[in-house]
């Protein structure tokens, strides 16, 4: 008889596997990074700020995993590629990707800039893409991939100033449609995380207002908000073998909110 430490772990491990996380340095993605590193991945971050995304880094290794991390600016192409590289020469090509990195600048519709449409849609929507562009095709040409993308319950729905946020989640989601149906026959499993509300550094305006914060718990199935840690279980379910027939989907890790 199989041992269910055994059978477990032909589902989910991640040994042998090399991970990139971007924005692994802070809230959901460092939740993932944390998780995928655990399960055995060797996980490379990445961010722009040197000593967070440090101090993420060092808080795995001290607990047996292997993990570094790559600064790079998402928000431009050249930026993107540096990064990719530098991830990529730690410890080699990745099997698993994961966009977190992204940013929620929310002025009114009516004031809505070009620089702020730029800017969104470069660190959210293009980084993805190239980064897709990048290492996609080689964990093709490997038969195995698993690429996650963040995206956000406003990809469905508008919600506290969506403007240009809104329109690059709800491209990101098509993205991750797109990928899947180019790589999936290849192993190559592309989907996405859908968080609801999640008390991170993202949204620490909101955050800081109890009343808001718990009408927003009150919407959700679960009566509370989301924690990064939430996301460490359905991470580790897209990265691994256990998955191979889950592709092109949203999955919601949001207490029910976005069916409430
Ligand atoms: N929190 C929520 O309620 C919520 C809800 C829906 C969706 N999401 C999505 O979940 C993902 C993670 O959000 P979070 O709440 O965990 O946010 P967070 O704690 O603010 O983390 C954002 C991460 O992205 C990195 N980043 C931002 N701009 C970057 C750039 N130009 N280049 C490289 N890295 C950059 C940040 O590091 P540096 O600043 O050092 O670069 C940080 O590691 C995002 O895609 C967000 O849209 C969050």
């Amino acid at each position: 008889m199989t041992s269910s430490r055994a059978y477990l772990s032909d589902l989910f491990s991640l040994d042998g596997r090399v991970a990139v996380v971007t924005g692994g340095s802070s809230g959901i993605g460092r939740a993932v990074a944390g998780a995928l590193a655990r399960a055995g991945a060797k996980t490379v971050l990445v961010a722009r700020k040197r000593a967070e995304l440090a101090a993420a880094a060092e808080e795995l290794t001290a607990d047996g995993c292997a993990a570094a991390w790559a600064s790079g600016d998402l928000s431009t192409r050249t930026g993107v590629r540096a990064a990719a590289e530098e991830a990529a020469a730690v410890f080699g090509e990745p099997d698993i990707l994961v966009n977190s990195a992204g940013i929620n600048l929310r002025p009114p519709m009516g004031e809505l800039g070009e620089d702020v449409w730029d800017t969104t849609m470069a660190v959210n929507l293009e980084a993805p893409f190239l980064l897709g562009q990048r290492f996609g095709p080689g964990m093709a040409e490997r038969g195995f991939g698993r690429i996650i993308h963040i995206t956000s319950q406003q990809a469905h729905r508008a919600f506290v100033q969506s403007g240009a946020y809104g329109v690059s989640k709800g491209a990101l989601e098509s993205l991750a449609r797109s990928q899947a149906e180019a790589w999936s026959p290849y192993g190559v499993t592309c989907n996405t995380l859908v968080p609801g509300f999640v008390m991170t550094p993202l949204n620490a305006r909101l955050s800081s207002d109890p009343e808001r914060v718990a009408a927003l718990a009150a919407r959700t199935m679960t009566g509370r908000n989301g924690l990064a840690e939430d996301f460490a279980g359905a991470a580790v379910f897209l990265a691994s073998r256990a998955s191979a027939y889950v592709t092109g989907q949203s999955v919601h890790v949001d207490g029910g909110f976005s069916v409430h």
